[in-house]
């Protein structure tokens, strides 16, 4: 090659090469080379990757003042320092006063004198403890973001709202922005037990070390804080419902209460599930018992929680209160010494009373002797009780009135109570879902419920105005998550699953949310902010719910899992009770398929009201997704499609499996789009997914096949 062919050579390759280097990314190219093992959740603050957004973040916050130094304001801080750097790249100065334009002004009017001087009392007044606002200002004549509240504690959700924005890259220009939480209680229920196991847990073993507490504190409690209260979770109850006694003893109550400690700044206050027997086996500080009794109605006994409640509330004086599981599956309860269950409730609520605590009752009591039907017992046990709980006590009530089927009609109590308030509580852990295997993004499913209009004070009275205090207004309102942690690395087992702690959290703070909208959020905030990509992602997630339903249990069959609660077992006896088989629940026969709770079976649908009790109670206007819980449906029915039962519940079936092969084929097209360990990751627990579902339809097709004799369809084979 001659001198100048070598130069002309040269040249074009220095032209590739630059061309390469001057090609601009895609505006939300996220490097995929950044290791994620799912640790850090929702909470990723990486550098901002939209170009335009990050100019125009840089403009809005070049500066910060947070006023205020409580442990919650210092919590704000270091919040904001994390993420701060993180998203724009570069150090921000915390200043003592509003200096330049750009500067995010963080306080309470109490605390500041450029707040009080806003004019924000009258907007502040409406927002209670927990709420805040967040808004353009201008300020000393500059421009800023001002986050105000009443409580320290609505700046902490307000920051992490004004985070949440950058995120998902949201704009903020003229921000007016004002929110506060419609439940009051937002807690998790940790079914965690002393030995570090958890009760319907697959995602490892308890965040809570209790060999080590109190005197070494895992730093990994200060993140669980940080990932709750970034949702506006509020409380945290650290043991299983079936409780161990051992949780009320002093060098326990210490334990926790350094969790307490951990917790406070973030506004999560601890809880703590009961065992009913504790007075009968265990002595208080003060030396009272163990007694002869634990009957709620005996004095001493009384005067044991009494003793119990002060020395707790020595430890713990923001003590939130007790979790009660009692007389059910086995746990002892007032009526074993023949009192009810709001006499039993309310000796607890007592003994907390003076200290502002509650009581959660659960109503998940299924006593066979109240009524042959499973479904009907927690209403006939609880309703008639109602007017009988102190003010400080809530009945906790499962969304459906069996056990966290894959659908369930909603639980006929939530509205029936008039004078006491019922918290739902939901189950984030997917027991019944495919554990931490299965894709299924489960807001969907609460969005079905908390929208049921259950027409208790006629039209409009969801389910989740229910539980906000706003159909029977209640003064004390509550929803609690059965959580879905653990000591893996993504907290979770299933990165997905990720997000079912995420929705749980933002309905719990806003029922009103879509479960669209959440999810955009935390696909935004855990994966990508490229449009394209979140969209697919949310195609795969909205569908999830409904594919495991119709691999599982469609048309309204329910509990024909196996012995576990995974796999497929329609042809299970899970012990000599009756309503513990699967059978009990399917009632397949020769004739037909379903459980008759119509008026001509065991009568469940009078427990809803009107138009529920007639449209559920007519097999003709049944929704087709409940059938099967209200009625025995003959094998040739002819349902709403024109198909025969039969061939609807096969093509039902194969429907659910088609979508999970589909959602699998759809995340391989996203290779290179999303980070590679999560990709590797999502993708195993997708091939796990396709076997699981399989089997569940091929068993479930099978066993059927055996009552109603007739051929899968053709178009299926
Ligand atoms: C289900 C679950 C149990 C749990 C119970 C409860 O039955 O399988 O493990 O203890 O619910 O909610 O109390």
């Amino acid at each position: 090659m001659r001198p100048k062919q070598i130069l002309t050579c040269v040249f074009f390759i220095f032209c590739i090469f630059i061309s390469a280097g001057c090609q601009r990314l895609p505006d939300s190219y996220q490097s995929p080379a950044v290791a994620d093992d799912g640790y850090d959740l929702w909470l990723k603050y990486n550098k901002i990757d939209n170009a335009k957004k990050l100019k125009e973040y840089k403009k809005a916050i070049s500066a910060v003042v947070v006023s205020g130094d409580s442990d919650t304001c210092e919590v704000v801080r270091d919040e904001l320092k994390r993420a701060l750097p993180g998203f724009l790249g570069k150090d921000i100065p915390f200043n003592e006063s509003v200096e330049k334009n750009g500067t995010l002004l963080i306080g309470m009017p109490e605390n500041s004198d450029i707040i009080a001087q806003l004019d924000l009392a009258d907007s502040l007044k409406e927002l209670g403890d927990e709420g805040f606002i967040i808004k353009t200002a201008k300020v000393n004549g500059k421009n800023c973001i001002v986050i105000s509240a009443n409580k320290d504690v609505g700046l902490l959700y307000g920051t992490f709202n004004l985070l949440r924005m950058m995120q998902t890259h949201k704009s903020l220009n003229n921000i007016n922005i004002a929110s506060k939480p419609k439940i009051q209680r937002r807690v998790l229920n940790h079914w965690d037990n002393r030995n570090g196991s958890i009760e319907r847990g697959y995602a490892g073993k308890s965040l809570w070390k209790w060999s080590e507490l109190p005197d070494t504190v895992d730093p990994r409690y200060t993140d669980y804080a940080r990932a709750n209260a970034s949702l506006g979770i509020n409380g945290t109850v650290l043991n299983n419902v079936n409780s161990d006694a051992v949780f009320f003893s002093t060098e326990y109550l210490k334990k926790a209460a350094k969790l307490a400690d951990v917790f406070r700044p973030y506004g999560i206050k601890v809880y703590l599930s009961i065992r009913y027997t504790l007075p009968s086996q265990m002595k208080t500080e003060n030396g009272i018992g163990p007694l002869q009794t634990a009957d709620p109605l005996d004095p001493e006994v009384q005067a044991w929680w009494k003793d119990k409640a002060r020395e707790i509330y020595k430890y713990i004086p923001d003590f939130g209160g007790f979790l009660v599981k009692a007389n059910s599956e086995g746990q002892p309860g007032p009526q074993d010494y023949d009192k009810t269950h709001a006499d039993g409730a309310n000796l607890l609520a007592d003994a907390i009373a003076p200290y502002g605590g509650i009581v959660m009752y659960r109503a998940f009591v299924y006593d066979p002797d109240v009524d042959p039907d499973r479904a009907k017992r927690a209403y006939m046990e609880f309703v008639p009780l109602d007017k009988q709980f102190k003010s400080n006590v809530l009945v906790q009530a499962k969304n459906g009135p069996v056990d966290f089927q894959p659908r369930e009609p909603v639980q006929p109590l939530f509205g029936a109570m008039k004078q006491t308030p019922v918290m739902a509580e939901l189950q984030v852990t997917q027991e019944y879902l495919g554990w931490s295997t299965h894709l299924v993004y489960l807001a969907p499913m609460w969005k079905e419920y908390l929208e049921f209009d259950t027409h208790a004070k006629g039209e409009g009275s969801t389910m989740a105005k229910v539980i906000d205090g706003t159909v029977h207004n209640n003064k004390l309102t509550g929803i609690a998550g059965v959580s879905n942690t653990g000591n893996d690395r993504n907290w979770c087992g299933h990165f997905f699953a990720q997000s079912n702690w995420f929705a749980y959290g933002r309905l719990a703070w806003d029922h009103e949310l879509t479960a669209e909208d959440i999810a955009d959020d935390w696909i935004k905030m855990s994966l990508t902010c490229d449009s394209k990509t979140v969209e697919t992602i949310k195609s795969m997630m909205m569908g999830s719910w409904e594919a495991c339903i119709n691999y599982m249990t469609p048309l309204g069959l329910h509990h024909i899992m196996d012995g576990s609660h995974y796999g497929p077992g329609p042809n299970i006896s899970r012990s000599s009770r009756i309503d513990w088989t699967s059978a009990y629940y399917h009632r397949a026969d020769a004739e037909g398929l379903g459980f008759d709770r119509s008026s001509t079976g065991s009568n469940l649908t009078s427990q809803y009201f009107s138009p529920w009790k007639e449209i559920f109670d007519n097999i003709e206007t049944c929704p087709d997704k409940y059938l099967l819980w209200f009625h025995h449906v003959p094998w040739d029915y002819k349902m709403k499609s024109g198909r025969t039962l039969w061939d609807e519940l096969c093509v039902k079936y194969y429907q659910g499996t088609d979508y999970v092969e589909q959602m699998a084929e759809t995340w391989q097209s996203l290779k290179g789009k999303v980070n590679p360990e999560i990709f590797e990751h999502v993708t195993t627990k997708l091939n796990q997914h396709i076997i699981d579902s399989a089997k569940w339809r091929d068993t479930c097709i099978q066993y059927f096949q055996g009552f109603s004799k007739m051929p899968i369809p053709e178009s299926l084979q």
